[in-house]
């Protein structure tokens, strides 16, 4: 029987979840930190704008936890993660509705000023379309929307999320003005994500062996390497072999490309050590299936 109950620590057969717990209180950090930072954003130059990037960019780090809930159960052979990917969807649907609520009271609450500004701005009108689909997403996650839209339905929709997520990386890419190695190394995680189903399906296999993972890895880096020195290049008219060079020059501080990477061989590590282990003691099949 699923949990109904507003008591989101409980879990469905309303023990105490650590596992839960530990969700909310992340899903609360970004709002703690919010707290602790006041000061600095009340007296800084554009507390509102402030705050509406805080609200952005973690509404897009909790979309990303909620895509990575799936290939991390499997990797780390932990079934029970699934438990907590609703909430952390939903979470990020809050973030989101925080991050429009601050935008609309920048905008004085003006209603049509808030539309007219939506509607003839190009990242407004893609990150608009990413919030609708999200607030779709959000709406459509109760145990009674499930049952009555049934379990295919409502996995078909609900795989409008990877539209979402690549709307919601173009609208952080356009109104980012000057560094865009927080952006970069997003998409690169995004991409990965993505890239681990794609090869899941491909393979027809739910689960990936370590070496796919470790060639996945390293095919992410090496695109967002590339995809990293091209964009570059074509933005400032340079030719994107001297953009590598500095890729390659770790002096000059350590570009998405690798940090993927390193993110990749910690899920590696991750997944050659539970594999052991699985040997050991065998898998329940439950947490592969779904
Ligand atoms: C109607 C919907 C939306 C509106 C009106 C909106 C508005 C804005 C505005 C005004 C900014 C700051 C731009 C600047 O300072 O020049 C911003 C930044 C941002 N937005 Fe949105 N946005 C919307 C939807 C979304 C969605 C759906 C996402 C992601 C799920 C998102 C993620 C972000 C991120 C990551 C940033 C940058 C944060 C940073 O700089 O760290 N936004 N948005």
């Amino acid at each position: 029987m699923m949990n109904t109950s507003w008591q989101l620590w409980r879990d469905r057969r309303g023990q105490l979840s650590p596992l839960r717990v530990g969700t909310l209180a992340l899903l609360f950090f970004p709002l703690a930190k919010g707290l602790i930072d006041a000061q600095s954003i009340v007296h800084g130059a554009r507390p509102i704008n402030d705050m509406i990037h805080r609200a952005g960019f973690w509404a897009l780090v909790f979309l990303g936890v909620t895509l990575a809930v799936t290939p991390l159960r499997r990797i780390a052979r932990y079934g029970n993660l699934i438990d907590v990917r609703r909430m952390l969807g939903v979470g990020a649907f809050c973030y989101i509705a925080m991050h429009l609520t601050l935008f609309t009271a920048s905008q004085m609450f003006d209603l049509a000023k808030v539309a007219h500004e939506i509607s003839h701005r190009w990242y407004l009108i893609i990150g608009g379309t990413a919030w609708l689909g999200l607030a779709t997403l959000a709406a459509t996650s109760t145990d009674g929307m499930v049952r009555w839209l049934g379990a295919l339905r409502w996995r078909r929709l609900h795989r409008i999320v990877y539209g979402i997520a690549l709307l919601a990386l173009v609208h952080y890419f356009q109104q980012t003005k000057a560094d865009v190695t927080v952006p970069i190394f997003a998409a690169s995680l995004f991409l990965w994500l993505i890239a681990y189903r794609l090869v899941a399906w491909w393979q027809d296999s739910s689960e990936l062996s370590t070496l796919t993972l470790l060639g996945l890895s390293i095919a992410v880096s090496v695109v967002t390497l590339i995809g990293e020195a091209v964009g570059i290049g074509i933005a400032y008219h340079v030719s994107p072999m001297r953009v590598l060079d500095v890729v390659f020059d770790v002096s000059a501080g350590i570009r998405p490309g690798w940090q993927v990477l390193a993110a990749g061989l910690i899920v590696v590590a991750i997944d050659f050590v539970r594999g052991c282990w699985a040997k050991r003691s065998p898998r329940p099949r439950a947490a592969s299936a779904a």
